[in-house]
C-alpha cells in the first residue's frame, strides 16, 4: 500500500463550484472537516468502468484512493490524473479476493480524518470478475472468488465506509455521503443460462443496495446501485468478438456519468442508456413461463 501526495501540493484543484451535479454549495466552508479534499475511493480503478470513475471524478478536482490488483498500472493511472488535474491520488495494491487484500482497503475507509488522512466521501464498488459457463461445469474455486470480489468485498468496505459517513453527517457534515455500487443487469434477467452466479450476485448487490439506500437516506448518506448493460471493457472481450449489434452497448463514459448524477440526486438505482431501460421494462412484463422458454432454448 502507498499513500503518495500530488507533485502540485497536497490541496486539490477545484475545476468548478460543484464536484457532481448538485452534490456540493457553499456549505463546504461549514464542513467539520474543511482541511480535507473531497475524497473517493474506488475498487477496479486499473481498467475498464473503474478507470473511467476515476478520471472522471478526478476531473472534478476529487482526491482519490485507487484500489486493484495490477500495481503498475494503478501508478501509471496516478501518475497521470495528478499530472492533467492536480489531484492528490493515493493507490492501494490489493486482492479484494483475499480477507488480507479487503482488510488493507478497510483500514483506509475507516479514516474519519482525526488522523490526517482525508475520510472517504465516495465510496465506488466496482471491481469485479464475470466468470460464467454452465454451473455444473463451473470451478468452484473460480465461483468462490467471484462471490468474494461481486459480493463479499462490496459488504464489507461499505459496512466499512457508512459509520463513519453517518457520524460525520450527525457532526454537521454538509458534504454529500455514500456509495457508488456497480451491479449489473445480468441480475436482472430471470433465468439466466451461462451466467447463474454471476448474474445472481449482481441481484443480490442491488437488492442489498435498495435496502441499505433506505436505511441511510434519512441521515444524509446516499447509496445507488447501478445496473451496466454490455460495456466495451476487458470483462466482455469475448461477447465482443461475437458481433453483438453496436445498440447492445453502453459507452462507459455514459455508466460513470448516469451513476454520479444519481448517486447525487440520492436515487437507490439507476439503468444507464434506453435500450436497458427499456429492456428492465419488458423484462418485468414478459411471464416467467415465456423467460423459461427462452431461457431453455439460449441454453
Ligand atoms: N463490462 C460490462 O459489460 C459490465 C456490465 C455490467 C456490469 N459490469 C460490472 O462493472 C464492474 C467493472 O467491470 P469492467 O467491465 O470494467 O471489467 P474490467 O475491465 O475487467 O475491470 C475489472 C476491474 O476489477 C479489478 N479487479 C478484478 N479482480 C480483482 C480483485 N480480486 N481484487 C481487486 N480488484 C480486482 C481489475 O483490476 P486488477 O485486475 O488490476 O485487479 C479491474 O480494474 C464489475 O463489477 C462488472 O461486474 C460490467
Amino acid at each position: 500500500m502507498s499513500w503518495s501526495v500530488s507533485a502540485a501540493g497536497d490541496r486539490p484543484v477545484r475545476c468548478g463550484a460543484t464536484l457532481y451535479p448538485g452534490s456540493m454549495s457553499a456549505a463546504d466552508s461549514t464542513s467539520p472537516t474543511p482541511d480535507h479534499p473531497r475524497t473517493a475511493l474506488v475498487t477496479g480503478a486499473s481498467g475498464g468502468i473503474g478507470e473511467e470513475f476515476a478520471r472522471r471524478i478526478a476531473q472534478r478536482g476529487h482526491a482519490l484512493v485507487v484500489v486493484a490488483r495490477r500495481r503498475e498500472l494503478l501508478e501509471e493511472l496516478a501518475v497521470d490524473l495528478r499530472e492533467r488535474y492536480g489531484t492528490v491520488v493515493e493507490t492501494i495494491v490489493a486482492d479484494l479476493g483475499t480477507p488480507e487484500g479487503v482488510a488493507s482497503v478497510t483500514e483506509r475507509l475507516s479514516a474519519d480524518g482525526s488522523d490526517g488522512r482525508a475520510p472517504i466521501d465516495l465510496l465506488v464498488n466496482n471491481a469485479g470478475r464475470g466468470d460464467g459457463g454452465t454451473f455444473a461445469a463451473q470451478d468452484t474455486a473460480a465461483i468462490d472468488a467471484m462471490l468474494d470480489i461481486n459480493v463479499r468485498a462490496v459488504l464489507h468496505l461499505t459496512r466499512a465506509v457508512l459509520p463513519v459517513q453517518i457520524a460525520r453527517r450527525a457532526a454537521g457534515e454538509q458534504r454529500t455521503l455514500g456509495v457508488v455500487n456497480v451491479s449489473s443487469m445480468a441480475g436482472e434477467i430471470p433465468v439466466n443460462p451461462g451466467g447463474s452466479v454471476y448474474g445472481a450476485g449482481k441481484k443480490f448487490i442491488a437488492l442489498w443496495g435498495e435496502s441499505v439506500a433506505a436505511e441511510v437516506r434519512g441521515q444524509g448518506v446516499h447509496v445507488t446501485t447501478v445496473l451496466p448493460g454490455f460495456v466495451r471493457t476487458d470483462m466482455t472481450r469475448k461477447v465482443q468478438a461475437q458481433g453483438l449489434p453496436e445498440f447492445a452497448f453502453v459507452p462507459k463514459e455514459h455508466v460513470v456519468r448516469d451513476a454520479l448524477t444519481a448517486w447525487s440526486a440520492g436515487r437507490p438505482t439507476v439503468i444507464s442508456g434506453p435500450q436497458y431501460q427499456v429492456a428492465r421494462g419488458a423484462l418485468r412484463l414478459l411471464p416467467r413461463f415465456v423467460m423459461r422458454a427462452l431461457a431453455r432454448r439460449m441454453a
